[in-house]
Parts: C-alpha cells; structure tokens; sequence
C-alpha cells in the first residue's frame, strides 16, 4: 500500500489547502495513505506528520477535516521558512522520517522548489513540486495558486479606493505584493482600471519613478477631463517606498491646486480569502497529476498548469504538464532576471497599452 507525505512551504497562498485536499482525497481514491506535515520544512525535519486518511473497510477514506479545508485561505498544515531545511543536515533528517513512504509532494514558491529539488537530488526521496505563490514567478507554469484569488483581492481593493478617491478628487499610489515580481501590478492594473503601473523589471531610477507618477497626475487633473481620480500601482519590488514615492510627488505637484496623494500598502491582505474558483480548480488538478506522478514512479519533477513551453511531460490532463525541478529553478530565475520569454511578452503586453492607461 503506496504511501505518500504532502506539506505546504514557505509564504501560504489561498488555494493551498484545496491542493492538499485533492491529495488526500485522490490518494485515499487510488488506495494510498496520506500524511499531512505539520510546520512545512521544518515539521519535516522534526517529524510532525498527521494523517489524512484513515483505513475504512476496503481501502481509505480522508480523515473529516479534509472536506473542510477546501473553501479555507491560508494553510491548515501550516508553513514555515525553514532556514534548517536550508542546510544538508536538515535535509537528511528529513529523508529520514520519510523513510519507508514512497513520495513527498511539496506544495510552495520558488525557496519550497528549490528545497525539493536539493532533497530529491542529496537523498533519493521522490518528491512532486505543487507551484503555490500569490507572486506568480514561478518558472514553466503559466500560473502558480493564489494568484487568482490574490489578483481578485486587489481589484475589490482598488474598486473600494477608487470610490474614495472619486469623492475628494485624490490620486493613490496602492502598493501590491509580488516580491521581485511585477505580475501581480501588471496583471492587476488592467483589471482596476489604473491609470499607471509600476514594477522593478522596469528598471527605473527613483526620479523616473517619481516623474513617472507625477506626470500621470498632472496628465489626469491639469488637462480637465473631469477626471476625479488617479490610480497607480506599485509593486512591491520597486525600490522607493510607496510613503516616500508618495511625498515627494506631492512636493512636485505643490502648483496643482485641490489635488492629493496617498499611499496605500495592500500588503498581507492579498495574501489571506477564500480561494477563487480557478485557484481551487487548478489546486484540485495539480493535486491529482501530482499523485499520479508519484503512484507511476516519478521524481525530482514540478506539476505545470498550461505550461508555458512545449517541451512538457505530458500528463492526462491536458492543461498539465510535468518539468524536471532543475529546469523550473532554471526558468525562475529568468523570469526575475527578466531574460525569459515570458517575462518579456509580460512587459510588452503593459508597454503596448500603456499609453491609454491613463485615457
Ligand atoms: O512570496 C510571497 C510573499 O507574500 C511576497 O509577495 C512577499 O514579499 C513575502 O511573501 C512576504 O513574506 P512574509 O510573509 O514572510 O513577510
């Protein structure tokens, strides 16, 4: 009887439990027992497992609480940023309390990939990578879970602002999460109806970027269009806080009479809610070709949703593709770098409308 172990790592990202639920659940389907790890990494390391599944006449069925964490954000295993699990000790006490279980599936961004990857490569353990980051920089996947239902926050955020705004005739800078990632403003921007967009692969100087928001301002409130609001959004990743993005706008914008600007940090909000419907549906699937990959003898590998490059081990779900864990890390770190196909079609896609944004 195949058992299997399945943690989440690193920042949650609504959408995490439905992965470990479809674990549970398709494991206990195909006769496998199922472990939760408690803590990530660390629970790993320290031997925290729970189970969820139990024997029942004829094979398993997942433990109650399973059915409960689907529409929940956040992480019911809990997580953790497992500076041990950084080290080849840490790793081997891990491989350790594996022993005798025939996989691990870790669910979790870039530091979780690359963690699985040294695991799988130092000790054997055959472990399946499950792409969970609000941040969307995980290379070979078109999407990671939690960014649906993160994008989904930002927008009611924005909507919310944007009324106020209106009401006093305001402009906001509202500042999003993403890390070194732009996704999340760029995806985002489009979505609010922002007038202007601002993320690190940009590469601007602190006095373009706040050239970059004053002229949107004096663009929206000089000409008089009747516009009442201004929105800009800034990543996280650009390296001008938005308090002081914002003080320095207003020291520019001193002859603009009646006008104000305000920052907002969305901050940890985006990272909490229910999960979207796509993020619980690709969670539900990543799962299952997860499990699938573990049960047909796979290793070392990251489950793709829409993989972004062909070369993809084929799953029976055609929307999911399998990638070796070394070629994902590989593909991360072009996509931060900016070098990456991907990044690149991203960045054309703002500078195309960039120009209307603010229409
Ligand atoms: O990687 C997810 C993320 O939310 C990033 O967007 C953000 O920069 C970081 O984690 C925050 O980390 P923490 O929750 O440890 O402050």
């Amino acid at each position: 009887m195949p058992t299997i172990a399945v943690l989440t790592s690193g920042g949650d990202a609504p959408g995490m439990n439905a992965a470990v639920r479809a674990v549970a659940k398709l494991g206990a389907g195909r006769g496998v027992q199922v472990f939760g790890v408690e803590g990530g990494y660390d629970g790993l390391i320290n031997g925290s497992f729970r189970p969820l599944t139990k024997a029942a006449s004829g094979g398993w069925l997942p433990e109650r609480e399973v059915d409960r964490m689907l529409g929940r954000g956040g992480t019911i295993l809990g997580s953790s940023r497992s500076a041990r699990f950084r080290e080849p000790e840490g790793r081997a006490a891990a491989a350790k309390n594996l022993s005798g279980m025939d996989g691990l599936i870790a669910i979790g961004g870039n530091g979780t990939l690359r963690g699985a990857h040294a695991l799988a490569v130092e000790t054997g353990v055959r472990v399946i990578g499950i792409p969970a980051s609000i941040d969307n920089d995980i290379g070979c996947t078109s999407l990671s879970i939690g960014v649906d239902t993160a994008l989904n926050t930002i927008v009611e955020a924005c909507d919310k602002i944007s009324d106020t705004a209106r009401a006093h005739k305001r402009a906001f800078v509202v500042e999003v999460m993403g890390r070194e990632s732009g996704y999340l403003a760029m995806a985002s921007a489009v979505a609010a109806g922002a007038d202007a967009v601002l993320f690190r692969e940009q590469g601007r100087t602190e006095d373009e970027v706040v050239s970059a928001v004053e002229k949107v301002v004096r663009e929206s409130f000089e000409r008089d269009r009747g516009k009442r609001r201004t929105l800009v959004i800034k990543a996280e990743g650009v390296p001008v806080p938005c308090t002081r993005l914002v003080r320095e706008v207003d020291e520019r914008l001193v002859d603009l009479e009646g006008v104000e600007c305000r920052a907002i940090v969305l901050g940890h909000l985006v990272r909490g809610g229910s999960p979207s419907y796509l993020d619980r549906m690709i969670a539900g699937r990543l799962g299952l070709m997860a499990v699938e990959a573990i049960l047909h003898g796979a290793g070392d590998e990251m489950v793709a949703w829409r993989p972004v490059f062909p070369d993809a081990i084929e799953t029976s779900d055609a929307n999911v593709g399998r990638f070796p864990l070394e070629r994902v890390i590989e593909e991360s770190q072009a996509l931060l770098e900016g070098t990456s196909p991907v990044t690149r079609r991203r960045m054309a896609l703002i500078e195309a409308v960039e120009g209307v944004l603010a229409l």
